[in-house]
């Protein structure tokens, strides 16, 4: 695989939090750690974010205060109730106080977990994400959304709260696994289909089972997420955008959890091919479009099975959070690039978009 992405310029992208990219991200974390004179440094990591990524980060912070090390298992089990109130417990332990500082080492598991985590102790410490997989590059790493599953409920407790600042160093990206990376590059995807209609063409031909998206790519994914999240910040309206292929990619990814789990990218580019069929029968979005994106996606993600049963995806889509009225609503597309949301569709119209996306498989 082609990985050499070091001799790209850094950037400054600015957001609601700032938003820190490449070399200069060292830097400017640097600055944060000497001038924010905290009572304490922290970093929250998983088991392979501590083995990858955490020595990287701190051979390349010029001086560094002393500093603990919180780890947690890796995987969507520790996005849980049950890690949350034992790491409350060592924090507590480690007497950390509300000066204290917690850096977020991973993907979206330790950054939604994580910025929970320093959101609610002491009714909040200070903390920054340093997203370390392609998917909380591009997406959960940034947008305030922070949070922890509900046993099989996907996300459902969790706060809107900004970290100080988001660096995203796209080296990381040299030690993630294959499968990981194109686990991002489905909300690179998404994002594309819901704002820019050149962007997606773009990834569309992109080979991503051999190589890394360039930098330009990961800015392009960063800046539509901050253009959408700026303007909705609290998800009363536009920002329900970004939950395209969500609503039944959520459901899958749940519902096959116990049998042959599918990474959260994986289930939400099978949402997406569902959910072009739903924008073609009830946003209008041209039935050839439709067609041709189901299949670039689809090859993308080739080889992924599916075997949920239609009735237990429409029963973990009747508790999807953007419901209304007991109806199940959906972000959908009116074209490549023009979202429509809050669309509400009987289970007449699911099921017929789950055989769709059966026939396609
Ligand atoms: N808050 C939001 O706005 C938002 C948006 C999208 C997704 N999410 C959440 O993000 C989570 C999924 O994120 P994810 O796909 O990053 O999963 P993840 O955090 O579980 O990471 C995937 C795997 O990659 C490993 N890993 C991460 N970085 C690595 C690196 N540089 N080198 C080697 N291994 C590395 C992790 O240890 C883990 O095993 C889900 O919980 C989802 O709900 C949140």
């Amino acid at each position: 695989m082609a990985k050499d992405i070091s001799n790209l310029d850094s950037f400054l992208v600015e957001s609601i939090n700032p938003i820190w990219f490449g070399e200069d991200s060292f830097n400017q974390l640097q600055n944060l750690i000497e001038k924010g004179k905290y009572s304490k440094l922290l970093f929250l990591v998983d088991e392979n974010t501590h083995d990858k990524c955490l020595p990287y980060l701190l051979q390349s912070l010029s001086k560094i205060p002393h500093y603990e090390v919180l780890e947690v298992e890796p995987g969507e089990e520790s996005k849980s109730a049950e890690v949350l109130v034992q790491l409350w417990m060592a924090l507590s332990e480690l007497k950390v106080d509300r000066q204290a500082l917690m850096i977020n080492v991973g993907g979206g598991m330790i950054t939604d977990l994580g910025g929970f985590l320093a959101g609610t102790y002491l009714r909040g410490i200070h903390f920054v994400n340093v997203p370390t997989s392609l998917l909380a590059m591009v997406d959960a790493s940034s947008g305030g959304k922070n949070g922890i599953n509900l046993q099989h409920l996907k996300n459902r407790v969790g706060l809107f709260l900004n970290p100080e600042a988001v660096c995203v160093i796209p080296d990381f990206l040299e030690t993630l696994p294959e499968q990981e990376l194109r686990s991002g590059f489905a909300e690179m995807l998404k994002h594309g289909l819901i704002a820019d209609k050149a962007y997606w063409e773009e990834l569309a031909t992109f080979d991503i089972e051999n190589e890394i998206p360039t930098q330009e790519m990961i800015l392009r994914s960063i800046q539509i997420k901050k253009e959408i999240v700026e303007q909705d910040f609290r998800e009363t309206g536009l920002r329900k955008a970004l939950n395209f292929g969500h609503t039944i990619g959520h459901a899958i990814e749940t519902a096959a959890m116990d049998a042959e789990p599918l990474m959260h990218g994986e289930a939400i580019a099978l949402g997406m091919i569902a959910e072009l069929y739903l924008s073609e029968k009830y946003t209008a979005l041209p039935p050839a479009d439709a067609e041709k994106c189901a299949n670039q996606i689809r090859a993308l993600f080739r080889d992924l099975e599916w075997n949920c049963d239609i009735d237990e995806l429409l029963q973990l889509m009747q508790s999807d959070k953007k419901n209304k009225k007991n109806q199940i609503r959906f972000s959908l597309l009116r074209e490549i690039g023009v979202p429509e949301v809050d669309v509400a569709i009987g289970e007449k119209g699911i099921t017929e978009a789950l055989d769709y996306l059966k026939q396609k498989l």
